[in-house]
């Protein structure tokens, strides 16, 4: 019989993990099945712990189920941990171990397949919730020269900036004091959840000025206004979130069958152009 996995989460309709996961197994000839699973919003453990009396070998974990999930396991990885909350989870008998491979996924799509370097780089990260925690230590491990992190509510980014004391230079700033700060940005990354409502973070106006990338978390967004400005200031390089979906994935993959899928073929199918 085949290997089961799924990605779970609520809504569940508009996922591409199926495909992505999908594609993979197919490319690399690996003998598994992937679903889709509505989990109930009150109800994620019971849900999961029938999927594993299922036989299940591993899941995915959507929107709104990463702490869950998190609190579900047994064993954490560091990104886990670091990042609070769980993207992945492998089931090996009584073992249920998670992962959370976002951070990562992000990285790889900005270095390899965006051709970016981050080491040595001034990089400027927006928003200070669950998916800029998980981005923290995955972009400080690639000795950026700084990493400024700005948040609407300070006292988030403050907290999250002790947490990470002493993993590199993470300096934090509130929106309106960024223009001080500001001496160029190399790389610009929006991991607030202001696109998903077509908002723009208060960015004052010279943060893009100079800057190689701008970089979107939200994907199949077009041209949001993250992305318009960085567009209207000169930024070559714009990209969605849509490689970091494909990279964790991967990452996914990787972790549970022992072999990497290539990504690039996965990421054009899902490309939706930025105009
Ligand atoms: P996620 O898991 O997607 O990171 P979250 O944990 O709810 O979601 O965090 C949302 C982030 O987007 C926060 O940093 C939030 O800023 P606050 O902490 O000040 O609320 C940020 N955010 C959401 N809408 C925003 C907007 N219009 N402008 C700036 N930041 C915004």
């Amino acid at each position: 019989m085949s290997d089961r996995y799924a990605v779970i989460g609520n809504p569940i309709g508009f996922s591409k993990s199926p495909f992505i996961h999908g594609t993979f197994a197919k490319m690399t000839g690996q003998d598994l099945v992937y679903e889709a699973i509505e989990g109930p919003i009150d109800g994620f453990s019971g849900r999961v712990d029938q999927f594993r009396t299922e036989g299940a070998k591993g899941l995915n974990i959507t929107a709104p189920f990463k702490l869950d999930a998190f609190a579900y396991a047994n064993e954490l990885s560091e990104s886990a941990r670091r990042a609070g909350a769980a993207n992945c989870l492998k089931f090996e008998g009584d073992r249920i171990i998670a992962e959370n491979f976002d951070g990562i996924g992000l990285v790889r799509d900005i270095t390899a397949n965006l051709g970016v370097k981050m080491a040595g780089r001034r990089v400027l990260m927006l928003g200070a919730g669950g998916a800029a925690r998980g981005a923290l230590l995955p972009f400080l491990r690639q000795q950026p020269s700084e990493l400024v992190l700005v948040n609407r509510t300070l006292s988030k980014a403050v907290a999250l900036a002790e947490e990470f004391a002493g993993c590199g230079p993470l300096i934090v700033s509130g929106y309106a004091e960024l223009a001080d700060l500001a001496e160029g940005y190399d790389v610009v990354v929006n991991a607030t959840s202001a696109s998903l409502r077509g908002e723009m973070p208060p960015l004052p106006g010279n943060v893009f000025q100079g800057a190689e990338l701008a970089y979107e978390l939200a994907y199949g967004k077009g041209l949001t206004p993250f992305l318009q400005a960085a567009r209207a200031e000169g930024v070559a390089k714009l990209a969605d979130g849509v490689g970091m979906l494909v990279e964790q994935a991967a990452e996914a993959f990787v972790w549970w069958r022992g072999v990497r899928p290539s990504t690039a073929q996965v990421i054009a199918a899902l490309t939706v152009p930025l105009s």
